[in-house]
C-alpha cells in the first residue's frame, strides 16, 4: 500500500514529488481537478471524471496539454504502480509556471499531476448512524462567472464552510446560496426524500455537476423512484423524510443533523440504504 505520484508522465517517488512555488495552482488555485475512488481496484466512472476535467479546464481556458486519453493510460499506470487494494485518484491539471502577477497569459505550460493514495473512506457509523451537518451561508461568488461548475483549485467557500462545521462538530457544510437555498455540501452533493420523491438542486443552481450525483439519479431512475431536480430552503430539507451527502470517495452518506436538529427521525432513511447499495453494486460491476 503506497502512495504514487506522476507529473507530467513520468512517475515521481512520492517524497521528492515537487512542483514549483511559482506554479499558478500554488500561487492562486489556478488549477481544475478531480477526485475518483476505486472499486474493486477499478476507477470509477473515470471517463466521466475525465470528461469533467476537459470540461472545467475548458471553462477556466486552461489548454488539455494531451488528451484525456492520455491521463486515462497515466491513471492506469500509477494505479498499477500502487498495488494499493482500493485507491483515492487525484487529477490535477494546473495553468502551470507564470510570473508573479495574475496576468494569466505568463503561463505557457500547464502542469498535469496524478496522485495515487490508499483509499480511506469514512468510518462505518457513518453509514450506519449517519452525520450531523452545518448550513453556510454565501453568495456563492463563482456562480457570476462561465466558469459555474468547473472543479476548480480554489475551494474557499468549501474551506470555510468546513472550518465552520468542524467547530460545531459537523461532518460536512450544506452551502445556502443568496437567496438561503441549500445548494450543496462543501464536498459533495445533496439530496433530500419527500413523500417517495428523491428531490436534488439541479445544476443550474450552480452546483459541481457530481458524477455520483448524475449515477445515482440514473439508478433511482431505473428503479422507479421519482426524482426531481429542485432547489430547498433548510426548512424544507429539514421537514424531509430523508436527506443525505454523495460524493466519489464518501458514495452516499445519510444525514441525520443539520445545525444540531434532527431530521428524518435522527436515522438513516430506506432510500439512501437502497441507493447505497445498489451504486456499490453498479460500481463493482461496471467500473
Ligand atoms: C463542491 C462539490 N460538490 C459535489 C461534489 C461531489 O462530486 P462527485 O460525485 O463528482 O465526487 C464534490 C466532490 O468533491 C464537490 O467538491
Amino acid at each position: 500500500m503506497k502512495s504514487v505520484v506522476v507529473i507530467d508522465g513520468r512517475l515521481v517517488a512520492d517524497d521528492q514529488a515537487c512542483v514549483s512555488v511559482f506554479d499558478r495552482g500554488f500561487l492562486y488555485g489556478d488549477s481544475v481537478f478531480e477526485a475518483i475512488a476505486t472499486r474493486g481496484g477499478r476507477p470509477v466512472d473515470l471517463q466521466a471524471h475525465l470528461a469533467r476535467l476537459v470540461r472545467s479546464a475548458e471553462q477556466v481556458h486552461i489548454p488539455m496539454p494531451v488528451p484525456w486519453t492520455r491521463i486515462a493510460a497515466e491513471v492506469d499506470m500509477a494505479l498499477s504502480t500502487s498495488g494499493n487494494a482500493e485507491s483515492n485518484i487525484r487529477v490535477m491539471l494546473t495553468r502551470g509556471q507564470g510570473a508573479l502577477g495574475l496576468d494569466p497569459s505568463s503561463a505557457h505550460s500547464p502542469l498535469r499531476v496524478i496522485i495515487v493514495t490508499p483509499l480511506q473512506r469514512p468510518p462505518r457509523e457513518f453509514y450506519e448512524q449517519g452525520i450531523g451537518v452545518s448550513t453556510y451561508r454565501t453568495q456563492r461568488t463563482a456562480d457570476a462567472t462561465d466558469a459555474v461548475g468547473a472543479k476548480v483549485g480554489n475551494y474557499l467557500v468549501a474551506v470555510l464552510g468546513m472550518h465552520a462545521a468542524r467547530a460545531q462538530g459537523s461532518e460536512e457544510a450544506l452551502v445556502l446560496d443568496g437567496k438561503g437555498h441549500v445548494v450543496e455540501g462543501a464536498t459533495s452533493n445533496v439530496f433530500a426524500v419527500r413523500g417517495g420523491v428523491l428531490v436534488t438542486p439541479p445544476v443550474e443552481a450552480g452546483i459541481l455537476p457530481g458524477i455520483t450525483r448524475a449515477r445515482l439519479l440514473e439508478i433511482a431512475r431505473a428503479q422507479g423512484i421519482a426524482c426531481e431536480e429542485k432547489t430547498l430552503t433548510v426548512a424544507e430539507f429539514l421537514a424531509a423524510d430523508e436527506v443525505f451527502i454523495s460524493s466519489s470517495i464518501r458514495e452516499v452518506v445519510p444525514v441525520v443533523r443539520i445545525d444540531g436538529t434532527p431530521v428524518g427521525g435522527g436515522q438513516p432513511g430506506p432510500i439512501a440504504r437502497r441507493l447505497l447499495t445498489a451504486y456499490q453494486q453498479w460500481a463493482e460491476n461496471k467500473a
